[in-house]
């Protein structure tokens, strides 16, 4: 905090652009913290909000509905092959509670009481609640409340750039998937098998290998272990289509969804499951199978209504086509990113890369300035007119989905830039 000082102070924005209160303009390189789709201050989006809040915005979700949370539940169930029914909150980290509360309640449910353990990939991130930490445990985060944690059981992931000697990426993939079935086949005591879909993000942008995501998936059928996907930061057309969980070819229990799921302009995440879920909280009140749980704004009309908005303008635009196409910008930039003495990796799916910086190529050392990287990547950044955010060392490019080509070019450029500049600071 003490490096700080003063934080710069965002008065307005529209489109990709930031402004601040001296009226700098950055492109928003991170879709303010990778939930904005369409840009700021959409005409459409707002006035969604507009319009809602002239009726209702907002009414409990205790013993009550309400039609655009009903419109949307409806919405989100229809685009979600497999899935039943939606349980509304509004952060991301509350929608993995809610998934790890089903997910162990289920079993209670049936009458299964050894399945009491959750499954996890090392290195997964899924928010900053103690649910969430538990079952994403990344050790700089959450290093200081581990004892608080309950404890899961953790496995390896496959990163292609950090495979361990003796190892190919291959087999070393194996060898992870190797270990989930070792482990499912000894003890039959796990409820769910918790992960990121299609990637890793604020672990590093560790995209899985093809074929990854549906092994596990067929290896939680084979041993009768749910799936509970965490599509927060990766659904809604992040990683080139719009949930990653039907092109891994997987078949998740339960789904999280958030972030992007308003566009970026409220407060809204939600937690998909399907039937077989959903059946087994329906019982006789005394039989006390519902989930005890509940948010003040679960559910927000204003929050619906504008996540509805958003759905619908994915349809009439065909965003996740023209993303697929946007997403090859990245590509051409790829080698000139990589050719940066301090770039060690790029990785890069759909609208996502991450920038692995080192301070020895050759030998993977990873970049540890006493000065924190997120801060002279921030300032610089800022000098080139763009708005960057670093994780540890990884450099993340995470624009509005409707980026136009041009803003996205000059994005990267600019980050190019902003290595080569920042180079001298940080090594
Ligand atoms: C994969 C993933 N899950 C969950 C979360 C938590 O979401 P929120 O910050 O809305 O609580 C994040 C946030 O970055 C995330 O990346």
């Amino acid at each position: 905090m003490k490096e700080w000082g003063k934080f710069t102070e965002i008065t307005k924005a529209k489109g990709v652009w930031l402004t601040d209160s001296k009226g700098n303009k950055m492109i928003d390189g991170v879709a303010s913290m990778w939930c904005n789709v369409w840009g700021h201050s959409n005409p459409q989006l707002v006035k969604s909000i507009q319009n809602q809040s002239k009726k209702l915005q907002h009414s409990s979700m205790f013993n009550l509905t309400n039609e655009p949370a009903e419109k949307l539940a409806n919405t989100l169930v229809k685009i979600s092959p497999g899935m039943h029914r939606v349980f509304y909150s509004d952060n991301g980290s509350s929608a993995m509670e809610i998934s790890i509360k089903l997910a162990l309640q289920y079993w209670k449910n049936i009458g299964n009481k050894k399945k009491t353990k959750i499954a996890t990939l090392e290195n997964g991130y899924h928010g900053d609640t103690f649910g969430a930490m538990s079952v994403g445990y990344v050790p700089e985060f959450f290093g200081k409340f581990k004892k608080q944690l309950f404890s899961t059981v953790q496995f390896p992931v496959p990163n292609k750039y950090r495979t361990p000697k003796k190892y190919t990426a291959a087999n070393y993939e194996q060898y992870c998937l190797d270990k989930i079935e070792k482990r499912f086949a000894k003890n039959d005591d796990i409820a769910a098998f918790v992960m990121e879909s299609g990637a890793q993000v604020a672990g590093g942008v560790i995209i899985y290998p093809k074929g990854f995501q549906k092994k596990i998936s067929q290896l939680c059928k084979k041993f009768n272990i749910l799936l509970v996907l965490d599509e927060i930061a990766t659904g809604f057309g992040r990683l080139g289509s719009m949930f990653q969980y039907q092109e891994q070819k997987s078949n998740p229990d339960i789904v999280a969804y958030g972030k992007m799921l308003t566009g970026g302009y409220l407060t809204m995440a939600a937690t998909l499951a399907n039937k077989k879920i959903y059946d087994s909280f329906l019982g006789e009140f005394n039989e006390w199978k519902h989930l005890f749980h509940g948010h003040t704004y679960t559910g927000n009309p204003l929050a619906a209504a504008v996540s509805f908005e958003n759905l619908q303008m994915y349809k009439k635009n065909n965003l996740i086509k023209k993303i697929q196409g946007k997403s090859k910008i990245f590509e051409k930039f790829y080698d000139e990113i990589l050719d940066i003495d301090i770039v060690g990796d790029v990785r890069h799916k759909g609208m996502l890369m991450g920038i692995e910086l080192v301070k020895d190529k050759k030998r993977k050392i990873p970049i540890s300035p006493k000065k924190s990287i997120n801060k002279i990547f921030f300032e610089v950044g800022k000098e080139n007119g763009i708005y960057l955010r670093t994780l540890g060392n990884i450099v993340m490019l995470v624009p509005p989905l409707a980026i136009s080509e041009t803003e996205l070019e000059l994005l990267l450029k600019r980050t190019i830039k902003t290595i080569t500049t920042a180079k001298s600071k940080v090594i």
